[in-house]
């Protein structure tokens, strides 16, 4: 494990510190029956970032950076075969824990998502909600999603709107000024504990095109009318109902 690059290194420590307050969200999600989205809990059907979730039956899917595992128990309920990759043992032990309290068993595996060992194209589905998605090098996991799909295969997944990090000042809360520049954006590190990666749209699409992925939709998400205020403390509802604070990106490798 020690020849990982160090932003994988220090994401999975401060995971590995910080697992045990994830574990009461992780319980709230993996309890919803209906498939949700971010902070906002948005729903599925109010999305469809997962097009018609019926042809997704008895298909196999990869969460690169499962964490507490409940995107790929949603996916389980419906019919397909998940395997949920994550690279912080006290991230995988909470997914095992639930797991067995929910009675679903799906393989996990200790791995970052940069160079996953699994193999090339045994995938239909790749997904992130706040996974690889943010904790890994889009330069990185991309190609590795590309890897691990087959032809036509999709790819899902779900990140803070790149206005939401333009507008971030180092202690971490969206303001209603640009703090940073977008040009050259990329890595993001608020302290010395963690990495986040935020590629703005444009050279997302350009590496994804590059990947051999068509880009199918860039979702931004607005809260619900009955969202409250979340326990992030990064982000307002007033702020989210006024600029989308999060996005899902959906491509399709290309057959
Ligand atoms: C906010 S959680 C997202 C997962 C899930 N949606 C959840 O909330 O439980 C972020 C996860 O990304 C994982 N992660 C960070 N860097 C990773 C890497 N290089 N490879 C795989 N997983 C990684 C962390 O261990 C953590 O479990």
């Amino acid at each position: 494990m020690s020849d990982l690059p160090v932003h994988v290194q220090k994401n999975r420590d401060m995971w590995n510190r910080y697992a045990t307050d994830w574990v009461e969200a992780g319980r709230r999600s993996w309890e919803t029956a209906e498939i949700t989205w971010g902070i906002w809990s948005v729903k599925e059907s109010d999305v469809h970032a997962l097009g018609d979730l019926g042809r997704w039956k008895g298909k196999d899917a990869v969460e690169l950076g499962c964490g507490t595992g409940y995107v790929s128990a949603w996916l389980y309920r419906l019919g397909m075969h998940p395997i949920g990759v994550d690279i912080t043992p006290n991230q995988l032990e909470s997914a095992r824990n639930f797991q067995s309290e929910f009675g679903m068993e799906y393989p996990l595996i200790e791995a970052s998502a940069e160079t996953v060992p699994l193999p090339d194209e045994s995938f239909d589905l790749a997904i992130s909600e706040y996974g690889a998605s943010i904790w890994c090098d889009p330069y990185a996991w991309i190609p590795e999603a590309a890897r691990l799909l087959r032809p036509a295969g999709e790819l899902v997944f779900l990140r803070n709107s790149t206005l939401s990090i333009l507008t971030s000042p180092d202690i971490g809360a969206s303001t209603e000024l640009l703090v940073r520049d977008q040009r050259g954006l990329h890595r993001v590190e608020y302290d010395e504990n963690s990495v986040e990666f935020h590629l703005p749209a444009g050279p997302m699409i350009r590496l994804l095109r590059e990947c051999g992925f068509e880009v199918l939709d860039l979702i931004e998400i607005w809260p619900p009318d009955e969202a409250q205020e979340t326990r992030f403390d990064y982000i307002t509802l007033d702020w989210s109902k006024r600029w989308p604070s999060e996005e899902i990106w959906r491509a399709r490798k290309r057959a």
